[in-house]
């Protein structure tokens, strides 16, 4: 079966969830991207396994795992294959009081981080205000371990609800899961369909006043004013990436419509109209300059996907394999 076939076979089998040729640049912070071969957004877990058992047969066929957005960079010529969109449906939240007086919160992946440091806010449970002010869906944040100094998935999680590749779906406890700084290590390709968090009644006054803090102090430090991924690199080892870069003298340093950000080094902005390429030439520029300055290799925290080539057309648009 080419290609096309196999897109077909997925609209037929999730009907309107499936989109041939989807911007990926509505779907990134950043607004950069060309079109997704396909874009399928199941909405549900049994939606998500049928379509893996799908894709199962067809190892051949790339597949990328979307979630908010808002650590990614799509190449300007797009993706090739399928992208499975997990940015709708999945929304359950539901609080349940343990008999040891905490509380336990059930997520869907597609629930915003916000979202849920918001709800443990309102009904003044606290646990969950190291997240005010990430931005992404919890099942992109538990991929990445997203955090802060103050706390991490890692930290909260009861358990994890995943759909494997095969298209098999299996509870883990926190215990069996082995995250990292900003990762989480699996023998499989998994995507997050729900969680469960552990809170514990707070002081409303002081969790609503430690959120507040946290998002007021984002504002000062991180840039806001244009689209951005957060932080670009990860912090190594010994000092902090934006501080590297800072002393390297690149705040401000432009190609094309992509800026290192003046406000916080470790951003990149898009001041309107940069492409993929401007801001992965940027990147690139960055950690030669920080290579060369400082002697240490920067790694990318954002996540790079797609092709270079903008003149690519998705093959499946044309109704070839
Ligand atoms: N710094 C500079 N120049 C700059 C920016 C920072 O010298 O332009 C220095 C600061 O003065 C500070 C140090 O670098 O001494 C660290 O900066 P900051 O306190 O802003 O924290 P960070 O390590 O850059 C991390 C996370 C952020 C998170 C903040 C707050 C990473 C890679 N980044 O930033 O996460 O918001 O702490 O908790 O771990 C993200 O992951 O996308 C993200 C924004």
């Amino acid at each position: 079966m080419n290609r096309d076939a196999v897109y077909s076979a997925i609209e037929r089998e999730l009907g309107g969830a499936a989109r041939r040729g989807a911007p990926m640049s509505e779907r990134t912070n950043f607004r950069v991207g060309g079109p997704a071969d396909v874009l399928v957004t199941p909405r549900t877990p049994e939606a998500l396994q049928r379509l893996l058992a799908i894709l199962a047969d067809h190892a051949e066929i790339p597949v990328f795992v979307l979630a908010g957005g808002t650590n990614l960079v799509v190449r300007d010529g797009g993706v090739r294959g399928v992208v499975i969109d997990m940015t709708a449906g999945f929304d359950a939240l539901a609080f349940t009081r343990q008999p040891d007086g905490t509380w336990l919160i059930e997520t869907g992946a597609a629930r915003t981080v916000q979202d849920v440091v918001e709800a443990c806010a309102e009904r003044g449970l606290s646990g969950m205000e190291w997240g005010a002010g990430i931005p992404g869906t919890v099942g992109g944040g538990i991929k990445g371990n997203a955090g802060t100094r103050d706390g991490d998935f890692a930290g909260t999680l009861v358990s994890v609800d995943m759909v494997h590749f095969d298209g098999t779906r299996r509870l883990y406890s926190r215990d069996e899961l082995r995250f990292h700084y900003r990762g989480l290590d699996m023998a499989q390709r998994f995507i997050v369909v729900s969680a469960v968090l552990r809170m514990r009644p707070g002081d409303p006054a002081a969790i609503r006043k430690q959120i507040d803090d946290m998002i007021a102090w984002r504002y000062q430090r991180q840039p806001y004013e244009a689209p951005s991924a957060g932080s670009i690199f990860k912090n190594p080892d010994h000092a902090p990436a934006g501080r590297l870069i800072d002393q390297a003298g690149l705040k401000g340093t432009r190609i094309g419509n992509a800026m290192v950000s003046d406000v916080h080094t470790n951003f990149i902005v898009n001041l309107g109209g940069a492409t993929a390429a401007d801001i992965i030439a940027l990147i690139d520029l960055v950690k030669a300059k920080v290579l060369e300055i400082h002697g240490v290799e920067l790694k990318t925290e954002v996540i790079l996907v797609g092709e270079d080539d903008p003149h690519i057309v998705a093959g499946a648009l044309h109704g070839k394999g």
